[in-house]
Parts: C-alpha cells; structure tokens; sequence
C-alpha cells in the first residue's frame, strides 16, 4: 500500500495526507498506515547509507543556525508524515555530523551496521522494557546469551558474567559503584558524607585514561579528587612503579585505596597498560580492578592478536562497548564482571511494586544491577548483528581496519614532512605535519609552537574539506592529529583519499592565504 492510500488521502475528499487516526482517532497510527510510512521510511534509511559518500562527513553550519529551521512551539493540529518525513530529509540530514560516513575517522568512530539498524527497528516496534524478567522474558534471557557470546569471543573465562548498558561512561560508574561497595562501607546505603569510619577513599588510574572515570567518581560521591592520575612511559603505558609508590604514599596517609583502572587502548593514542601486573598489584592490594577496554576490546576477538590483553581475565570488570569497533549502532556497552553479587548488593531495592510473586527460585532482574529501573532492549540487534556477520566476519572486517591502519602509518613514515607520535597498537594513527625543516627542532619552544599551530590549521583546512573527519589530542603536550580506523564503511580506497586530502591541505599551509 502507498503512504497516499494508507493516509486516506481522497477517501473523504480533503486529500489532506492525514489519516483516520490523526483526524478523527483515539489511539495510535494505524498499522497499515505504520507499515506504508514505515516502508517509505526504510527506503529513505537505505538512500542515505548509499549516498553517504557524496556528503561531506561535517556540515557546513553555524552553531544556532539549525534552531530556527525548526517550529519553534509544537504542533497543534496533526501533520501528514510524508510532510513530517520530506522535513527530516530537507532539515535533519544535512545538518548532522555523518557518524555513518566512510570516512568518519574522528574520536573512536560508532558505525552502526544495516544488520544493527534493522535490530534497532525491531527493538523500537517491540518497546520492551527490561527491567525484570517479567516485563521481557526474552529480552532478559538474550541480554545473558549475548553477555556469555562475548565473552567467550574475546577469550575471558566462564565466572565473567554482566550487562548490558548505554555507554562506557555508565559501564565504568557501574564497577566503580561496585569497587566503592566492595570496600566494605555499605556506601550504597550509608552513603559517605558525615562518616567518621571513612577514610578518604582513592581510585588509580593513568594519566592517558578517559575522562568517564574522573566523571564517574564525580558521580558516585568519591569527587574527582579521589582519582590519582599515575604517570604514563614515553609508549603512554601506565608505568607500574608509580603506581607501588603511590600506593605505598596513600596507605602510609591514611588513604584507602579501593579501585584501579587499567585501560587496554587509551583514547588519545591506544596505548595499553600492564594490565596483568596490575592485576597482580590488585590482588595483593585487595583492590578493585577494572578495564576499560571501551574500543579496543573488539580486536579481542582474533585470538592472535590478544597480546595487549593479557592479564585483563584476573579483573574484576571488564567494559567494552559494541558500538565502537564492533559495529552495532549507538548505544550498547557490555559491562562483564566475576562479582555479579557485589554488583547487586550496590544496585538492589525492591519495594513491592516490583516483586514477581508468581514464580519461585532466583530471577535475573536487571535492574537489580543498575542505578536506573528502566532499560532498553540491547541485545537483540546485538544478537541479528552478531549472527549477520559472524564472528569470523566481524574478525574480518576488525583486521581490515588494522591493516588500513598499518598502510597510513607507513606513509606517514615514509614521507619527510609527516611525524608519527604514538606507537601504533590497534587501528588509530597519530601524526602531525612537521616540515622536513624543522627535523631535529621539535623541542625548541618556538618551533613547538608553530608546529602547534601549524597543526591546528591543517585540521580545520581538513575537516572544511568535508572529505574526512579527524579529531586531536594532545600527547605529552603535544598537538597530535588521530586517524581512528574503526568504521565498518571505510574502504583501502578512502584511506588513499584521506591521505591526499592531508598531503594537499599541508601544502596549502606554505601558500599565501586568499
Ligand atoms: C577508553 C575509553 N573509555 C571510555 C570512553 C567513553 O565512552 P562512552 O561514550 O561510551 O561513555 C571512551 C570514549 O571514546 C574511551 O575511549
């Protein structure tokens, strides 16, 4: 059926586009006019992902230069949605940032692939709510399957058990929450102002480990001041005699350390820190250990390349997130952990409203596990994804990645003009443009700062082109440029452009502006 027929349009001789439900109706869309709209939907959903190419990855818009574009106060009176969709493709779509792009290469990329999208309209249509087993049997069930299919995939042990959640952000105040718990204050209950019994409580971490970690403590009440950032080597590798002195240092003030994060491919560069000395430091600690492996945990999957992971199956959580190198569409972070009971006795309340009463022995209630009673349905589009490619599928396409990665670092390498800044450890470059000139200079205050600044320039002239998207950090005070190859559209062929792309805009720099 037409969205024209679906919507009535003559049937009662206006033509207005509206349905009956919309003129007249107490209830929702009909289904056949849902299934007519929803098929002029996907067709639009499938035009935009063949023609990503040909937009640039950034619009080209001013900040506040949307707002206007949009009614400024709802609607009234209903609207017919081919009007409503027509909307969406002259307003919404050109003015996004093109996270589906190819060549989307800024920050750690979330790809989200067809298999995923077509999870998340059937996660949309189903609505359900999985926060008791009995409010989504299935959705319950599968989140456990699922949890257990990565596991196993990245090579951790049976005793790993967890979750599903929106972010790495909310994985990571998730097992800190559980460390603060593990510390034996009964914090979740207690709370920890106005307590002369706690001392102050201390989360380690490297310098080069997200920012989520410090937000998080900001969260859970231990303030970001609880974080001692511990000093990376020259590889940005948590250096471990810091940490002992460190530790030693707080225990001998009074300070109880109760957590420490090891992350395994650090934001700005990928770096991966030792973790299984770490672990070991933990253990002899009674310390709580948790991994951020929030994108590099994919490359887990390919036995050969589980290196920079040793050590990560003595922790006590462990996040990845799906929507980063494993291709499944915003949001979907998968929070494993061997303390699944400390977990609860942080997250459990149960007032009578929630208790199932009709069923005897233990229930997996998700929502025991998390600050928030409602939570979307995740795993099944992780389920249609997983099971579309295939792990060996998805290995495939993750050492794709990798070795468009190694491609771009050897040109770089080989080209007089261009430095590499960090070791490259899974599938994110980082360089700059350092003219052949200043070789040897990088550290005179004068040509550091031109090298700064000549950098920040080329990003913009980059990023203007709208044939490419990269983002920056700073290493060691240094302005870098990140290539993040994580996407599931990028093809040998972009990355040839993406490096002429750089090569042409770094020569434009030495040209007379205008
Ligand atoms: C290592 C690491 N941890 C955590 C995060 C936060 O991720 P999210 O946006 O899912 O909270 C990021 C984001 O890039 C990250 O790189």
């Amino acid at each position: 059926m037409t969205l024209d027929r679906a919507a009535g349009a003559g049937k009662d001789g206006r033509g207005s586009g509206l349905d009956e439900q919309q003129l007249t109706g107490l209830n929702d869309m009909d289904p056949e006019a849902f299934r007519a709209a929803a098929h002029e939907t996907v067709d639009i959903m499938a035009d935009y992902l063949a023609g990503l190419r040909s937009r640039p990855v950034l619009p080209d818009v001013e900040p506040g230069s949307i707002r206007p574009l949009f009614a400024q106060s709802a609607p009234e009176k209903p609207e017919p949605i081919q009007a409503i969709l027509a909307d969406y493709q002259r307003l919404f779509e050109p003015n996004v940032t093109h996270w589906q792009h190819p060549r989307f290469l800024a920050y750690f990329g979330s790809s989200g692939s067809g298999p995923g999208i077509i999870g998340e309209m059937l996660t949309a249509a189903l609505n359900s709510n999985v926060m008791l087993w009995r409010t989504s049997p299935a959705g319950t069930e599968l989140e456990q399957v699922i949890v257990d299919w990565f596991r196993q995939a990245m090579g951790l042990p049976v005793g790993f058990d967890g979750l599903l959640t929106d972010t790495a952000s909310t994985s990571s105040m998730l097992a800190l929450a559980a460390a603060r718990q593990a510390a034996g204050f009964d914090a979740s209950r207690k709370g920890l102002s106005g307590r002369s019994d706690v001392p102050k409580l201390r989360v380690y971490a490297s310098e080069e480990s997200h920012s989520s970690i410090e937000k998080d403590c900001m969260a859970l009440g231990l303030g970001a001041d609880a974080i001692m950032k511990i000093p990376t080597n020259d590889r940005f590798e948590l250096r471990i005699d810091a940490l002992e002195e460190a530790i030693a240092a707080d225990r001998a003030a009074g300070i109880k350390p109760i957590a420490m994060v090891a992350t395994i491919g650090t934001t700005s560069s990928t770096s991966s820190d030792p973790v299984a000395e770490m672990a070991r430091i933990a253990k002899r600690e009674g310390i709580w250990l948790h991994v951020d492996a929030a994108y590099a945990g994919a490359v887990a999957i390919i036995p050969e390349l589980r290196a920079p992971f040793a050590g990560w199956e003595e922790a006590d959580s462990v996040l990845t997130n799906a929507h980063k190198f494993f291709f499944v569409p915003m949001d979907a972070s998968l929070l494993l952990t061997r303390r699944m009971p400390v977990l609860r006795d942080t997250f459990s309340l149960v007032p009578e409203y929630l208790r199932t009463l009709d069923h005897d022995g233990p229930i997996r209630d998700y929502n025991e596990y998390t600050p928030t009673l409602g939570r979307r349905l995740r795993s099944l589009k992780l389920w249609i994804h997983l099971r579309y490619f295939g792990l060996e599928g998805l290995r495939r396409r993750i050492q794709h990645c990798i070795d468009m990665a190694g491609d771009l670092a050897g040109w770089i390498d080989a080209d007089p003009d261009f430095q590499r800044m960090a070791p490259l450890t899974f599938s994110t470059v980082c360089f700059r443009y350092r003219p052949a000139e200043f070789a040897g200079r990088e550290d005179e205050p004068e040509v550091a700062a031109r090298l700064e600044k000549l950098n920040v320039e080329l990003m913009a002239r980059i990023n203007r082109t709208g044939e490419t998207f990269l983002s920056h950090t700073k290493l060691k005070g240094r302005f870098v440029i990140r290539v993040a190859i994580s996407n599931i559209r990028v093809e040998d062929s972009d990355m040839a452009v993406v490096w002429q792309v750089v090569k042409t805009e770094a020569a434009s720099l030495a040209e007379p502006a205008g």
